[in-house]
């Protein structure tokens, strides 16, 4: 079904990183990994860290603050948070309802949505429908992920992930401005490829579960890499024709950050000129949730986006799950 959204756009974004910060020769000291193989495979040089007490929604409703201010608004504007995260600070109650605490704004509605990698697009979609349906006027969606908590900082893996959190607010646009096209997916077959087998109804956290270390995050690379470079380019695709837009009109991709790899073979794929694929995984690695909309703010803050430029955003994630979305700004 094609999912043509309307009258949405992004009026405002913001974001955080924790200060503290994780070199690749840092964890080359205690890993079995080597500082030249992360960032010529990888494109990652380093990522921030949360501190002990920094749970996710600490990220999260700081980057949410700084969108509010940057649209001009105030806590109070805001109808409803909506917080994409795979690293909630708790199960129960939602992270979203922790961030609307700490950010005091009283008059939202505030859930969490859980789609990891993609959970920034999948939120945003949801955004839009609410503002599109006229429910809503000011939606604050935030991507926030702490992987350091869930990360096993004795496997390997640990070198694709930091911490940090991004947001947008997203308000009503004219016909033809903002939001202009979606494509999302999910493919439950992959369940098992990326994924925290223990802590959950499934399997309870028992001394068996610690000890055989099952409740943190484990990772089949090579399913991640064949699946990224099928899926990103398929979802593209299809919000290009749906859109009737070329990729050469194509101004800024703003991407997931998984890694460099998969980044270089879906331009190359889709036949989009690298430079116009935005990336910070040099700085901040793969911070899953966060990875958009800390892009975007930057992308942002940097002046070089104009009025009317062709924004692509598009990510992949554990479920599978993933998507495309084209975006006019102004
Ligand atoms: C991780 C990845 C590079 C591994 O490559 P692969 O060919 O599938 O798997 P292999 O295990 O055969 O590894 C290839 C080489 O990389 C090395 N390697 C793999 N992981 C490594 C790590 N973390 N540190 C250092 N070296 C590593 C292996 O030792 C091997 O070296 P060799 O050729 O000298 O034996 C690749 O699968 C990948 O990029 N996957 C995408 C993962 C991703 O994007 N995750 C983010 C989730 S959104």
């Amino acid at each position: 079904m094609q999912q043509i959204v309307k009258r949405a756009k992004i009026i405002g974004t913001g974001s955080y990183v924790p200060d503290t910060i994780y070199t690749n020769e840092y964890l080359e000291s205690f890993l079995d990994t080597n500082a030249d193989w992360i960032f010529n495979t990888l494109g990652i040089k380093e990522r921030r860290i949360a501190d002990k007490d920094e749970a996710t929604s600490d990220l999260a409703w700081k980057a949410g603050e700084r969108a509010i201010d940057d649209a001009g608004l105030t806590k109070d504007d805001i109808d409803l948070i909506i917080v994409a995260t795979a690293t909630p600070d708790r199960l129960a109650p939602s992270t979203a309802c922790i961030v609307q605490d700490k950010l005091k704004a009283y008059n939202a509605v505030a859930f969490d949505i859980a789609a990891v990698c993609s959970g920034f697009l999948f939120a945003m979609s949801i955004a839009t429908q609410y503002i599109g349906s006229g429910i809503y006027q000011n939606v604050l969606v935030i991507g926030a992920d702490t992987f350091s908590k869930i990360i096993d900082w004795k496997r390997r893996d640990a070198v694709f992930f930091g911490d940090g959190a991004g947001a947008a607010v997203v308000s009503h646009a004219n016909v033809n401005e903002g939001f202009l096209a979606y494509r999302l997916y999910s493919d439950g077959r992959g369940k098992n490829n990326f994924t925290i087998p223990a802590g959950g109804s499934e399997m309870p956290c028992s001394l068996e579960t610690l000890n055989n270390r099952l409740h943190y995050f484990q990772m089949n690379g090579r399913e991640v890499f064949k699946t990224g470079i099928h899926v990103l380019p398929k979802a593209i695709n299809r919000v290009l024709s749906d859109t009737g837009l070329k990729v050469n009109e194509i101004d800024f991709m703003v991407p997931h950050q998984p890694s460099i790899g998969i980044l270089k073979k879906t331009a190359e794929i889709i036949g989009l000129p690298f430079e116009r694929v935005m990336t910070n995984m040099d700085r901040f690695a793969n911070t899953s949730g966060g990875t958009i909309p800390i892009l975007l703010d930057e992308l942002k803050k940097s002046k070089r986006l104009k009025k009317d430029d062709i924004i692509l955003f598009a990510a992949v994630g554990s479920g599978w799950t993933y998507g495309a979305a084209i975006i006019k700004w102004v």
